[in-house]
């Protein structure tokens, strides 16, 4: 098959990792491919945060529990209360995806585009990934910007994605079955 397809096929979301660090060539060309998806209108209009160091994830995840807490996020509140939940899932690279809503028409989407090009990348290099969504609604509460500031996301940014990236330390998890009727052929 394709090797493109058989990549679209196999990717999965990964929530357990090796110690492994991932090396900088190959999450510079997971990056670049992010870079290479289109963008509303060409706008660009996104900023590719990679953080490889496992003390600044863990304290950014830490930080992220008392935002949600702090902003009352519903969905996210018995996450954030949990012991277990680990932002990152203790993988060795985490990265977060912003970008300027008052730039891009669409910043929602070039971002998903962004992190979908870079988790196929991934996968095609052996390397697993998974979105974490957590950190979309409390961007902008004002005790984590300044996190966030340090982290490089500008200031006029809202974050969209983030992922965990690393090597699967479980076994590949099988792909969730396809919805029925999601599909209308005309022709
Ligand atoms: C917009 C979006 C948000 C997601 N947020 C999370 C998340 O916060 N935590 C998580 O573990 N997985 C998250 N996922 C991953 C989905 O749960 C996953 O893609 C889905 O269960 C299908 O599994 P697959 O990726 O292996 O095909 C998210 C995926 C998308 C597209």
């Amino acid at each position: 098959m394709n090797q493109v397809i058989e990549a679209i096929l196999a990717r999965r979301s990964v929530r357990s990792y090796r110690e492994e660090a991932v090396p900088t060539p190959e999450m510079e060309a997971v990056v670049e491919a992010g870079l290479y998806a289109p963008s509303a209108r060409n706008a660009q209009a996104w900023h590719v945060s990679v953080i490889r160091d496992r003390k600044t994830i863990a304290e950014l995840g830490d930080e992220l529990k008392e935002a949600i807490i702090r902003c009352q996020v519903e969905r996210y509140l018995a996450l954030a209360r949990s012991a277990e939940y680990r932002m990152g899932f203790g993988a060795p690279v985490f990265v977060i995806v912003s970008a300027d809503p008052a730039v891009s028409v669409c910043p929602e989407q070039d971002s998903a585009l962004v992190l979908e090009n870079m988790f196929l990348a991934a996968h095609s290099l052996g390397i697993g990934s998974c979105w974490v969504n957590q950190l979309c609604p409390v961007c902008d509460d004002p005790a984590f910007r300044r996190r966030l500031d340090a982290l490089g996301v500008p200031a006029s940014h809202k974050i969209y994605g983030a992922a965990a990236f690393g090597y699967n330390g479980g076994v590949h998890p099988k792909a969730p079955p396809r919805r029925e009727n999601a599909v209308s052929w005309i022709g």
